[in-house]
Order: C-alpha cells, then sequence, then structure tokens
C-alpha cells in the first residue's frame, strides 16, 4: 500500500494535543515513541510511509475478522443513510438492535435470552454488577453485593470496571474497593510452589470457599472471571477450574459472569467459549471487541432467564442507560461481522490453524529468556526471564516485553508488550504462511533482544 504524502510530522505535532490510553505520557513525548497506522487490510496495517506490519494484537484483540472489510464498511454506510441514530430507550427500538438481539441471544448457552448493548467492554462489565446489585436488591438481598474478582483479571477502565481489575493498572489512582474482593491469579507458573496442576486446582478451590466462608455469602453477588485472562497476561487456569468454581458459585448462590470481552467471537474457536470450550453455564456473559471484529464500539451484557424474570417483575424499573446503547450503525456493524464469522466458518479456520499458531510460539520456548509460552489458538503469550532454571525474573526497568517489541516492530511485527511479556492475538483469518513469518520474525527479535542485555543474563 503506496502513500504518496507522508504526513508523520503534522500528525504527532497534532497527536501532541491527545491523550493515550494507559501509557506513560512524559515518555510519549521524546522523539520516536509513538507510530502513526494510517491504513489497514486483512492482517496488516501501514504506516504513513506505506509501511507494511503485521498486526499481531488484532488492534486490541478484537479485529477477528481482519482489516478492510468493505462489507462491514458498506453495511455501517448503508444503516446511517437509512436510521443514523435512534435509542432503545423507553417503548422505543429498531430493526437492527432488535435482530441483532435475537441473533445473538440463540449463540449464547440456552439460559441467556436477554442482553442489553453498551459501547464498550467496560461498560458491559460495569452493567453485569450494576444489573445484578438491583437484582438482590429486588430479592430483599441488600447486602450481597461484593464481587469476587482474580490478581491478574482485566474487566476494564470505568470506575468499577478498574475495582474489579487487578490492582496493577490501577497503582497511585483511586478504586471503589468495597465491592471487590480479591481471590488468588489461577496461572500456576506464577505460583511459587511446587504443585502438579490438580494440586494448583485444588488450592485455588479451597481458597475462594475458604475466603466465601469469611466474607459471607450473604454479602457476596457475584464471582467475574475471564475464561483466560488476557490483559493480566494470558493466564491459563489449570484444567477443571472453571467447572469447579462454577460449582462452588451454584452451592453458595453467588452469580457467575463470564468476562469474554476477549474470548467469543472466534478467538478460541468458538463464538462463546465459556459453554464450549469450558463446559460452563454462566449466569451472565459480558462481551465486546470481536462483537463487531472493532469496527463499531458495541458492547454486550446477557441475562439469565432468572435474573431478567426477577429484575423485569412488575413494579421493578430498569434505571441504567447510555445514548448509544444498541446505535443503529453499531448493530448493522455486528450483524455484518456476524455474517462473515458464520459464512467464512472462521471458528473452524482458527481450530484448524490455532493448534499451529500455539506450536509455532512454543517452540520459541528454546531460546534462552523464554520463561513460559502460554494460551490458546489465537490468543497466546510469552513470558520472559532472567534465568529459566530458577525463574528468576527481570527487573521492571530492563523493559523486556518493550524492548523485544521494538525489534519486532522494526521486522514488520506489531505485538502488545505486557511488563515481561509479549502478547499475540492477531486476526483470525491468519494464514500458515503469515503464522511462520510471525515465528521467524519473533526469533530474530528475541535474539537480538538476548543480545542487548546479554550483561544482565546468567
Ligand atoms: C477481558 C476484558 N474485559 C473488559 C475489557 C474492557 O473493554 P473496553 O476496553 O472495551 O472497555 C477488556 C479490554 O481489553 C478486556 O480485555
Amino acid at each position: 500500500m503506496e502513500i504518496k504524502n507522508d504526513r508523520t510530522d503534522v500528525i504527532l505535532e497534532q497527536d501532541a494535543h491527545l491523550i493515550h490510553s494507559f501509557s506513560d505520557l512524559e515518555s510519549l513525548t521524546h522523539a520516536g515513541a509513538r507510530t502513526v497506522i494510517s491504513q489497514a487490510e486483512g492482517a496488516y496495517v501501514y504506516n504513513e510511509k506505506g509501511e507494511r506490519f503485521l498486526d499481531g494484537m488484532a488492534g486490541l484483540w478484537c479485529v477477528n475478522v481482519g482489516h478492510g472489510r468493505k462489507e462491514i464498511a458498506d453495511a455501517v454506510a448503508e444503516q446511517l443513510k437509512t436510521l443514523d441514530y435512534f435509542s432503545t430507550f423507553y417503548n422505543l427500538t429498531h430493526p437492527g438492535a432488535a435482530e441483532l438481539a435475537a441473533r445473538l441471544t440463540a449463540l449464547t448457552p440456552t439460559n441467556l435470552n436477554t442482553v442489553y448493548f453498551g459501547n464498550s467492554g467496560s461498560v458491559a462489565n460495569d452493567t453485569a454488577v450494576r444489573i445484578l446489585h438491583y437484582y438482590q436488591n429486588r430479592l430483599g438481598n441488600y447486602k450481597k453485593k461484593k464481587i469476587l474478582s482474580r490478581i491478574g483479571a482485566y474487566h476494564g477502565s470505568t470506575h468499577l470496571a478498574i475495582a474489579l481489575t487487578t490492582p496493577v493498572y490501577r497503582a497511585g489512582w483511586e478504586s471503589a474497593d468495597e465491592f471487590v474482593h480479591f481471590l488468588s491469579s489461577p496461572c500456576a507458573y506464577h505460583h511459587d510452589a511446587d504443585m502438579t496442576g490438580a494440586e494448583f486446582c485444588d488450592f485455588l478451590i479451597d481458597e475462594m470457599v475458604r475466603d466465601i466462608e469469611k466474607i459471607g455469602v450473604e454479602n457476596i453477588a457475584a464471582f467475574i472471571a475471564e475464561p483466560i485472562m488476557g490483559a493480566g497476561g494470558v493466564l491459563v487456569p489449570p484444567d477443571g477450574y472453571h467447572n469447579r468454581t462454577a460449582e462452588v458459585c451454584r452451592n453458595y448462590d453467588i452469580k457467575l459472569i463470564s468476562d469474554e470481552v476477549v474470548t467469543a467471537f472466534g478467538r478460541l474457536g468458538a463464538m462463546f467459549a465459556s459453554e464450549t470450550v469450558f463446559n460452563i453455564q454462566p449466569d451472565m456473559i459480558t462481551t465486546a471487541k470481536g462483537l463487531s471484529s472493532g469496527y463499531q464500539p458495541i458492547s454486550a451484557t446477557f441475562l439469565s432467564d432468572e435474573i431478567h424474570e426477577v429484575i423485569s417483575a412488575k413494579g421493578n424499573k430498569f434505571l441504567h442507560g447510555m445514548t448509544y446503547s444498541g446505535h443503529p450503525a453499531c448493530c448493522a456493524a455486528a450483524l455484518a461481522n456476524l455474517d462473515i464469522i458464520e459464512n467464512e466458518k472462521i471458528c473452524e479456520h482458527v481450530l484448524e490453524v490455532g493448534p499451529y499458531f500455539e506450536s509455532s510460539l512454543r517452540k520459541l520456548a528454546e531460546l534462552d529468556i523464554v520463561g513460559d509460552v502460554r494460551g490458546s489458538h489465537f490468543m497466546m503469550g510469552l513470558e520472559f526471564v532472567r534465568n529459566k532454571d530458577n525463574k528468576q525474573y527481570f527487573d521492571e526497568d530492563v523493559a523486556i516485553g518493550m524492548l523485544v517489541s521494538k525489534h519486532a516492530q522494526a521486522r514488520g511485527l506489531i505485538v502488545r508488550p505486557l511488563g515481561a511479556m509479549i502478547v499475540l492475538s492477531p486476526p483470525l483469518i491468519l494464514t500458515i504462511k503469515q503464522i511462520d513469518e510471525i515465528y521467524a520474525v519473533l526469533h530474530e527479535s528475541i535474539t537480538a533482544a538476548i543480545s542487548d542485555i546479554k550483561h544482565l543474563l546468567n
């Protein structure tokens, strides 16, 4: 893709007025700190000079069907020409929101048949908690409000969603802590004790039960969990964990919210991972990102029939709503995106090619600083350590994830740096050839990083 007029300097001058999300604002003022991405197509994005990068992050875990899908752009344009904006407030609705609600609830586990649309994953999770609090109030359980979350979780950045998120994401900021209790991260690699997977799972379940008993079930509304934690570092729980935590929730009358903001719409080879991959039926599922493949900002909070029945009983009022909930253009993008996922058999493709992606990345474990390669299908992460034998971590100021990611970007691959990790969640349309390209670039980039920091290695 050729771009004749390189406007990088002008854009960066204008960009000085823009606050970037989750960034070190001071460091962005340094020369060369920011990257301008101007165009995209398929699995690739392009800068102002027309240089191509393989988008190993699918934007931000979201461009599941790939960039530049004309079908989605056309559907949005058509929708805006037909009905630009109308709300789903009060008694009002429109065809796109109604069709999307019906199509999505046919894909969720059978107990989830109603949905509330929002415009971000954070809003989807806020909505879930607000609805559950209201549900408990309707049942007279006025104290049953706490949410169990986990170290390593990422549930969003609104004031409530960030409180549900692992504390490292809000260091130095305020948080609505009174609503949240954190359980341990379910990632075996970070657990110091020498346990088998089964023993580690027992440990996590014992802790959950012990903490529930301590806090008192009359104070706990829900347990929120990503099937595989994403932004916390692609943390994969031990086998059986989700079944067992779901059983604990059932036994203690604690609602289970499955945060599928990342894992839905094919990333793990299923439309929704909760039931199909992990064999659980949550009371609520939240999702966003892949719902429209990021083409429009839309999220969804699905409710079980039982919760819906309570909150919609006569005399109750649903006092929750955002101007852009169920925006026609967002619904149109999501519907066109669903068409692509279904017609092009994207889930089947992920099931076929995902294991090759996984095994290619796992080969990188032969390199000296690659301590762990984890994840599933198109949701993977590599964690770097100074010494693999005694799992000696890098000091934060080495910024090893950033170093590897810079080497990768210089070689035409965008990956997400995350502390001592790099994370990959590419578009789901990836080919074997592109997977080989990712492997080769990462091998070179990690080798280059090792050479930069060899004085630190022992
Ligand atoms: C699992 C999960 N939940 C919620 C969110 C928040 O979504 P958003 O950034 O759209 O508010 C994210 C964002 O990355 C996420 O990964």
